[in-house]
């Protein structure tokens, strides 16, 4: 692979499973990390173990089982937190602690009732605790974009002091704008002296539907960490959907960077957490929406069947979608109709064509969608005008 690597850290197990109603049992959790694996994520979370002794038992077998991802599991800056984490990771192959707290006022005052240089303290002792366990120990601001920059990157400084190699800069509340949330990033870049030592990790919420365009942002201004989720599942309007950065990376390779998620594997993870977690996808979803290849208006249906290219800026298969779809409604013109038509074995000239394209729009302004059951109505029931086939 040419070019930088982004490091894909998949947290649709925990940020994902927190979502009401998508709660997961063991089996599920194991079968979801497993094809998470498979599609060649970086990182799992797989969970939070001290949540419950059901997370605990999924975090235990799944760092049991994965053998070729770095398994996390989250905690809070509590030491409790971190000791059930680690017992949950202990037979991990690369184990990974996830610990952390709120930087910004909102939740230093009221959540922790505390002060700047408390929550400072607290960050460094979290870290050291969690590196009694494993070398590898992310920490979350949690709040970051809506913390002052100058206050951030004194912790981050010393969380990377205490020896965090991760940090992440969670846009909790989905709040920033992205040249905003690609500012404070490259902020830690230029003003933390021991940022080389660690990865920064982009963590966006989708409260204004800017999740993966701050992701993507973060990334050009130096992260080299994506945390998102399959679907964009996660707490209120979601996390960066998992897909969304892997193609946008993949489409844009001028960029210069790369993951190593498997594109073709995309439609199917999405449709296994969108069964496992009975949770319908939006039709209009980018990459993995129902609607996402195809195509319904007359102008667009004319282009995309001289050459997909015109509409199609991604060939479906490509991230293993089921191919595009000519769908036929009033909007739909002459060549889609003859298109679906031909599919279907009816050939004909294009004066006939005409004339079932006016039976045809009758037929689309009275309902949503023709079907292939109308259009065989609409074939039996015509008299073609001349034998000759378009
Ligand atoms: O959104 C957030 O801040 C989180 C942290 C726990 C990483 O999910
Ligand atoms: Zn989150």
């Amino acid at each position: 692979m040419q070019g930088k690597q982004v490091l894909i850290f998949d947290t649709t197990l925990r940020d994902g499973e927190q979502v009401p109603g998508c709660k997961l049992n063991k089996k599920e959790k194991i079968e979801l990390a497993l094809q998470l694996q498979d599609i060649g994520v970086d990182i799992i979370e797989a969970g939070f173990p001290v949540s419950s002794p059901g997370d605990f038992e999924s975090v235990s077998q799944i760092s049991r089982i994965l053998t070729d991802v770095t398994v996390c599991a989250l905690s809070r800056a509590v030491q409790n937190d971190i000791e059930v984490a680690a017992q949950a990771l202990r037979y991990a192959k690369r184990p990974r602690i996830h610990t952390g707290i709120g930087t910004s006022d909102s939740h230093i005052k009221a959540k922790f009732n505390s002060t700047q240089e408390e929550i400072l303290q607290r960050a460094i002792q979290c870290v050291k605790w969690a590196r009694n366990f494993t070398d590898d120990v992310e920490f979350y601001a949690e709040d970051a974009g809506r913390t002052g920059n100058e206050y951030l990157a004194r912790v981050v400084e010393a969380v990377i002091k205490a020896g965090a190699t991760t940090i992440n800069i969670p846009d909790t509340t989905g709040y920033c704008l992205p040249h905003q949330y690609g500012q404070k990033i490259a902020y830690l870049l230029n003003n933390v002296p021991n940022i080389d030592k660690a990865v920064i990790s982009c963590h966006c919420h989708n409260d204004l539907g800017l999740a993966t365009a701050n992701s993507i942002s973060g990334v050009l201004s130096g992260a080299r960490q994506i945390e998102c989720t399959v679907n964009g599942l996660g707490e209120r309007a979601g996390n960066t959907a998992l897909e969304e950065v892997v193609m946008i990376l993949q489409q844009h390779k001028d960029l210069g960077y790369y993951t190593n998620v498997k594109a073709p594997q995309l439609n199917p993870i999405s449709r296994l957490v969108s069964d496992i977690m009975r949770m319908p996808v939006q039709p209009n979803k980018a990459i993995v929406g129902s609607n996402a290849f195809s195509h319904s208006s007359g102008i667009h249906q004319d282009g995309f069947l001289k050459d997909a290219t015109t509409y199609e800026i991604i060939a479906p298969e490509e991230v293993g979608a089921e191919g595009s779809k000519i769908i036929l409604t009033a909007r739909s013109g002459r060549s889609a109709l003859a298109h679906r038509l031909a599919k279907l074995g009816y050939t004909y000239t294009r004066n006939d064509v005409d004339v079932l394209y006016e039976t045809f729009l009758k037929m689309a302004d009275s309902k949503k969608e023709v079907t292939e059951v109308d259009l065989i109505e609409l074939a039996t029931n015509y008299q073609p005008l001349v034998s000759e086939a378009v």
